[in-house]
């Protein structure tokens, strides 16, 4: 059932986050929904612009409707992830999403604000809540000075009066990771001093971390051992994972493990299988390791085991 991320939100504050995973196929969908009710914990189910547009959006909303069908019991919001202001307008007026992310934080403080303003009045006006992102995820590089590496930083101070002029539900800050499978070239973790003062400044405000993925060391050994090349594949420790869910980072975005589980199954089953040209066949296998993957993740997180109680919450 689709509830709205707030709901999931006020459930989880302060002592789990809710996992948003990212997906743009079918596998996928059966792989996450499976792997949320196995480990029976509630989700968001994120959309990015590169997916809505990979096969046609419409599939894919189709695809969640399904999905919703084939398995009853999950509990979970849809989200568009990385949204421009026209994606967003086009995802509020579709009635489909229970949040959007506008993501403006490419441009100065003021436009980021005046941007987002327009996205939460339409957005509010229909019930739907709005992630903005303040701060420059990324990039970090070993050369990088400490203080230009923190110019790149979300200030907590900047987060408080951004939240408060623009009305946003919640805020993807930068405080250390980066998208993709190459993350901390300076080796660094995250920047618990930042989410702690977001969190002092704005306590109950949700905070998400985008560039979640842990890049887990033995799907990169195996993507290598089958043909792969990546080199010093590195992602988040998932004991920091687990105390920045202690700390309001409530909405954790994965992506990058999902497609890491997806290679290191392809190669392997195309180099063990050289006979094989079913695309079920491997297909099978990922939407099993998938599942696996999300029940282990939602356990790091926290939220694994608490679908029942947010059902209580929400009265469903
Ligand atoms: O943060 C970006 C997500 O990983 C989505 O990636 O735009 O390639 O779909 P994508
Ligand atoms: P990863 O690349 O670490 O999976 O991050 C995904 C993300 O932030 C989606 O918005
Ligand atoms: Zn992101």
């Amino acid at each position: 059932m689709i509830v709205s991320t707030k709901e999931l939100f006020e459930h989880a504050y302060g002592k789990y986050a809710v996992g948003a995973y990212n997906i743009n196929n079918a596998e996928q969908i059966m792989g996450l929904f499976r792997g949320n009710l196995d480990s029976s914990a509630p989700f968001i189910v994120q959309l990015s612009k590169g997916a809505r547009s990979y096969t046609d959006k419409r599939l894919l909303e189709a695809m969640i409707r399904a999905a919703d069908e084939i398995f009853p019991s999950n509990i979970y919001a849809v989200h568009l992830d990385h949204g421009d202001e026209a994606t967003c307008m086009d995802c509020i007026a579709s009635g489909f999403y229970s949040s959007v992310m506008i993501d403006a934080s490419g441009e100065d403080f003021d436009e980021n604000i005046a941007i987002t303003k327009r996205v939460v009045a339409a957005a509010h006006a229909k019930g739907i809540a709005v992630e903005a992102e303040l701060g420059t995820l990324g990039g970090v590089e070993e050369h990088v000075s400490v203080s230009e590496e923190n110019a790149h930083l979300t200030d907590p101070k900047e987060a408080e009066e951004f939240v408060r002029r623009s009305g946003c539900d919640s805020l993807a800050c930068a405080f250390g990771t980066s998208h993709g499978a190459y993350k901390f070239a300076g080796s660094q973790g995250l920047h618990f001093e930042i989410i702690k003062g977001i969190q002092e400044l704005l306590p109950g405000f949700p905070i998400v971390m985008h560039g979640s993925s842990s890049v887990p060391q033995d799907e990169v050994e195996r993507i290598n051992a089958a043909g792969g090349e990546m080199k010093g594949a590195k992602g988040v420790a998932e004991d920091q994972i687990s105390q920045a869910a202690k700390m309001g980072v409530t909405k954790v975005n994965i992506d990058t493990d999902g497609r890491l589980v997806w290679c290191r199954v392809h190669r392997e089953y195309f180099r063990d299988h050289p006979e094989v040209f079913d695309l079920r066949k491997p297909g099978e296998v990922f939407m099993d390791e998938y599942a696996k993957y999300i029940a282990h993740k939602n356990e790091v997180l926290g939220s694994a085991g608490k679908l029942e109680g947010v059902a209580q919450a929400a009265r469903l």
